[in-house]
């Protein structure tokens, strides 16, 4: 059988898995990593409750491309709906199926109940508090990007999601990376994320702040963030949230101060909300080659789960 490890959270990764992560991520991307079969009779169930293109395609995609076979759930399809416990479905599904890819609207505690077996491997595709394998992702497209995670300089624009919550635990375990997120007011990140990564940013040696406006952004950044303004599968409190947001779209005078930098967004994109079309589809954009790499870092997250 196998050995199985789980992927809830980037705080489950030592610092060799996520840099050995990165590292075939991006070796899938490039092409180099061969034609691996490691899920070869092996069978990889994809339970996605709220809705999704690009991450359920990827592991989708990913699994079949490693060997796998797939089962795939919608958001009606499990007894989760009338009432089975968390637990329970853990321990059936791990009965027959060997990777549970899993995207909720809840807390990373459903994730952990599904993970207490040792049979079968579960990933987090997205909960509402953190987005691990996009995190994952976007570390591969800068390593395909740059050559390196270390010393580079990252503004993020934009709600603090779980996108944003999963990419500041991992990218503040670089020595000299900078990430500066400017938050909408009352959007920021959640405490415990803002914490852990000013604490990972001090014991790494890398630089973590967080402002709640777009005053003198950042100069010479490496590379400028954003997310859509409305997070899958949340809504927003106040009525009067755009009026918050807008000053922090992301337009072309970003580049005024920071002309080398690429662009990066988790997508989905909403045009004329969180960044302009002259951004997103302009010369900088590299948010399409980063959702490519959502699938090739999936694979190496499948071969990594089961190794
Ligand atoms: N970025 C991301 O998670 O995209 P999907 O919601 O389409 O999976």
């Amino acid at each position: 059988m196998a050995h199985v490890r789980h992927l809830i959270s980037i705080d489950d990764l030592t610092d060799t898995d996520l840099h050995a992560l990165v590292a075939r991520g991006a070796a899938f991307s490039a092409g180099g990593a061969g034609r691996p079969a490691p899920l070869t009779g092996a069978v990889v169930g994809v339970y996605f409750s709220k809705t999704s293109t690009r991450t359920r395609t990827a592991f989708s995609s990913g699994a079949l491309r490693l060997g796998g076979q797939i089962v795939s759930y919608g958001p009606g399809d499990l007894q989760l709906n009338t009432g089975e416990t968390s637990e329970d479905t853990g321990r059936v599904m791990s009965r027959m199926l060997d990777v549970l890819v899993a995207r909720t609207a809840g807390d990373p505690a459903e994730m952990r109940a599904w993970a207490a077996q040792d049979r079968m491997a579960v990933v987090n595709a997205m909960s509402a508090e953190e987005h691990p394998t996009q995190a994952l992702t976007d570390l591969t497209t800068l390593y395909r990007r740059f050559g390196r995670i270390e010393g580079l300089r990252v503004l993020y624009v934009g709600e603090g999601n779980n996108t944003a919550s999963a990419l500041a635990l991992a990218l503040t375990r670089f020595p000299g990376a900078t990430l500066e997120l400017r938050t909408p007011p009352g959007y920021g990140l959640a405490p415990y994320y803002r914490e852990r990564a000013a604490e990972q940013a001090a014991r790494y040696g890398a630089t973590f702040r967080e402002r709640h406006d777009m005053d003198e952004p950042p100069a010479d950044q490496d590379v400028v963030y954003t997310t859509r303004w409305q997070t899958t599968g949340s809504s927003k409190p106040d009525a009067d949230w755009r009026d918050v947001f807008a000053p922090f779209q992301v337009t072309a005078a970003l580049w005024d101060t920071s002309p080398k930098a690429v662009f990066m967004h988790d997508l989905p994109a909403h045009r004329g909300d969180e960044v302009t079309a002259e951004v997103l589809d302009g010369p900088a954009s590299i948010a399409f080659a980063q959702a490519e790499n959502k699938m090739h870092s999936a694979m190496a997250v499948l071969e990594w789960c089961r190794t």
